[in-house]
């Protein structure tokens, strides 16, 4: 297969932007990257697509997603986290059946492809986990996913499991599923957060980690003024501290949100090399905070992006986790930090290093899978001065999944001229329509 378009994003070591040249793809993979030659092209047959108004970029990586929230968006507004949590989202995830997440997640599958994304790191649902993997596989999605993991749960007593159960689920869910679908699926531990987990489940899910090689740490930390209240009387600790104590952070630890963090747990990111997922758009709509991203990124800590989920954003879309990153920053920080590349980096390469899928994806390079997007940047009133560098300034800040053309993961086309081709929305929307309302009947609160 030849991709031809108008220019090449490619996010490699030396920030390339290329025009007049394609992209050759075979079993998956970037074979070839030249000078766009119509002989060449006349060698093959079909398979020759020509996109010469269209950007080629990586597919976005989003390292914190809810898949199983999706049905509840617009459920659980203007709302703080713990009564975000107590009062609308454990009940609704504690009422799910197979049917139901399996409709939220085709529906946040076909979101994410249809805004760019092509790997996500999913934090899961307490029940019903094997349903999340097999349509992962069914989508061809790169993901990292694994069980939600509460034990304990104060907020919403009913809404949990006990210790063995889970730890003998996730080993059992992991010998399944990790690395399957040719590795693009892996396995994420998932503790939901310090205040629905036992010491001995945070610990014991993190050694269990071990046995499965690539397989990562995925948890909630420091989101919200008063769960770090209700860490520190429990644990006599921050949370990240506490994480430090018990032994739970390495380099394989994404902790989604850091916001209220203090110098001496930011050191403690830094020395354990842990990967901060930052969630911009649902920190601010919970009212939580701003993450001082800035400074994580002078220390050198990984950082990435995640839209978190569809109850607390309200998307999906990458787009606006990285035009947000950007513009809350500068009132504290100055307009020149947090500029468009960076932004731009955070949603690509740095989710890849984040999940340790730098060699795979991330960037467009000859080796590298064909995970791609092509973006439009001629549909609002951007991208005329067309300079290299005004690139990432149009998709940072003037886009959005508007923008988004075609999508493929590993050559496959997964999204066609705005088209999924994976589901039919309005199927998917009426079959949506229905779960959520059998759900809600289910609810208990
Ligand atoms: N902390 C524990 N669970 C959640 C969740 O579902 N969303 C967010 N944003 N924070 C959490
Ligand atoms: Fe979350």
């Amino acid at each position: 297969m030849i991709i031809i378009p108008k220019n090449i994003v490619t996010v490699d070591g030396k920030d390339r932007i290329l025009k007049n040249q394609f992209v050759e793809i075979e079993n998956g993979k970037i074979i070839r990257i030249a000078k766009n030659d119509e002989k060449y092209f006349k060698k093959y047959a079909s398979g020759v697509y020509r996109f010469e108004n269209l950007t080629l970029i990586p597919g976005f990586v989003q390292t914190h997603i809810h898949l199983c929230q999706t049905l509840f968006r617009g459920l659980a507004d203007d709302l703080e986290l713990l009564d975000w949590l107590q009062l609308r989202i454990f009940p609704y995830e504690n009422a799910h059946n197979k049917n139901s997440v399996l409709t939220a997640v085709r529906l946040g599958i076909n979101e994410l492809l249809l805004s760019g994304t092509t790997t996500l790191l999913d934090m899961g649902t307490l029940r019903y986990q094997e349903v999340i993997f097999e349509e992962l596989q069914n989508s061809g999605m790169c993901a990292i996913a694994g069980k939600c993991l509460i034990d304990e749960n104060d907020l919403f007593p009913e809404f949990k499991s006990n210790t063995k159960s889970e730890l003998d689920e996730i080993y059992q869910l992991a010998k399944t599923y990790h690395n399957t679908s040719k590795g693009k699926i892996k396995y994420g531990f998932a503790p939901r957060f310090v205040l629905s987990c036992s010491e001995k489940l945070l610990k014991e899910s993190f050694e269990m980690k071990n046995d499965f090689v690539g397989s990562l740490y995925h948890t909630h930390s420091s989101e919200n003024k008063n769960e770090i209240a209700e860490v520190k009387r429990r644990h006599n600790k921050e949370n990240i501290e506490y994480f430090d104590s018990i032994g739970v952070i390495d380099d394989h630890s994404v902790l989604a949100h850091c916001i209220h963090v203090n110098d001496k747990e930011t050191d403690l990111l830094k020395k354990n090399d842990v990967r901060v997922s930052h969630c911009p758009s649902s920190n601010l709509k919970l009212g939580s905070g701003i993450a001082n991203i800035p400074k994580y990124l002078s220390k050198g800590i990984s950082v990435s992006l995640g839209a978190d989920g569809a109850p607390c954003n309200n998307n999906l879309s990458v787009f606006n986790e990285m035009r947000l990153a950007a513009l809350i920053q500068k009132p504290i920080h100055g307009p020149t930090k947090m500029d468009a590349k960076t932004l731009f980096k955070l949603a690509t390469i740095e989710g890849a290093k984040a999940l340790h899928l730098k060699n795979e994806i991330g960037s467009i390079e000859v080796g590298k899978k064909a995970d791609l997007a092509l973006l439009d940047l001629s549909t609002n009133a951007h991208s005329i001065s067309d300079s290299d560098e005004s690139v990432y300034s149009d998709i940072v800040y003037s886009s959005s999944s508007d923008s988004v053309h075609s999508v493929m993961i590993e050559g496959e086309w997964k999204v066609l001229n705005k088209k999924s081709l994976l589901y039919d929305q309005q199927e998917l929307n009426q079959k949506s329509k229905e779960e959520l309302k059998k759900l809600l009947k289910r609810v208990k609160i």
